[in-house]
């Protein structure tokens, strides 16, 4: 026989174990991806749930009337991620209809939304979800970035270079802006004596917590 041929046959085993260990890293995601799935899980249910589920799923007042109201998904102990997933693929029929999604999306973009929804579920009951960060916020890296883009994009013209001074009030020093209410005001925008415009569409997920990690950097620093 092809002594290469032996060699390779010898090998095989051993590149079959290699190949069960890398599958075996596969299995348990680092962290950050989890968090990032949850995120963008978090993203799609914005888009497509909340009209009948409500924000962070927390339901929708006035329950019971109306064709679209779906039951809410915080609290539920109940909902194991099989049913979940099971709902989310294939609806439900019934006066209130849950539609199905499974021909509509991805089976990543489901995942996603599983991962979302598992995580409203273990969420105790009346505590609001916020969003949840797909990286670490004291990442440098992250800040810095998060500090390159809101001098290009948000100093100049309504907050101050590093945040002091502008037509908005100072970030330096400010404690009073816990990390999620800063990314769904940078995410919604806000209505108040001033506009500040909504920048959900013009920047991704990751470039608004980059925003929110840099603001949380000038919250620790002297006014
Ligand atoms: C048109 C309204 C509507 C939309 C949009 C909607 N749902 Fe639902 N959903 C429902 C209703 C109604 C039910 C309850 C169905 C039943 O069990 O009778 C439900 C049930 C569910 C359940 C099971 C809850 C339980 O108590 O058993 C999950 C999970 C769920 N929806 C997730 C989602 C997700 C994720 C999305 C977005 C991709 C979504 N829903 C979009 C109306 C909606």
């Amino acid at each position: 026989m092809n002594p290469i041929r032996v060699i390779l046959q010898r090998l095989a085993p051993a590149a079959l174990l290699l190949a069960l260990i890398a599958d075996l890293g596969a299995v348990a995601p680092p962290a950050d991806e989890g968090k990032a799935r949850i995120a963008a899980g978090r993203a799609r249910f914005d888009q497509l749930c909340v009209s009948c589920h409500g924000e962070h799923g927390a339901g929708v007042a006035g329950s019971g009337s109306g064709a679209s109201y779906g039951p809410k998904l915080t609290a539920r102990s109940d909902l194991a991620e099989d049913k979940i997933r099971d709902r989310i693929i294939h609806g439900k029929h019934g006066d209130k209809a849950m539609p199905p999604w499974g021909t509509v999306l991805e089976s990543t973009e489901i995942e996603q939304l599983v991962a979302y929804v598992k995580r409203l579920a273990a969420t105790p009951g009346g505590q609001s979800t916020g969003p949840l960060a797909p990286f670490d916020l004291n990442d440098e890296t992250r800040i810095n970035a998060g500090k390159r883009r809101f001098a290009k994009t948000c100093a100049g013209y309504c907050h101050g270079f590093e945040g002091i001074g502008g037509r908005a009030p100072d970030f330096k020093g400010r404690t009073d802006l816990p990390a999620e209410m800063a990314y769904e005001t940078i995410y919604k925008g806000r209505q108040g004596a001033d506009v500040m415009p909504p920048w959900g569409a013009a920047f991704t997920e990751e470039q608004i917590w980059e925003l929110v990690a840099y603001l949380q950097y000038l919250g620790k620093q002297q006014p």
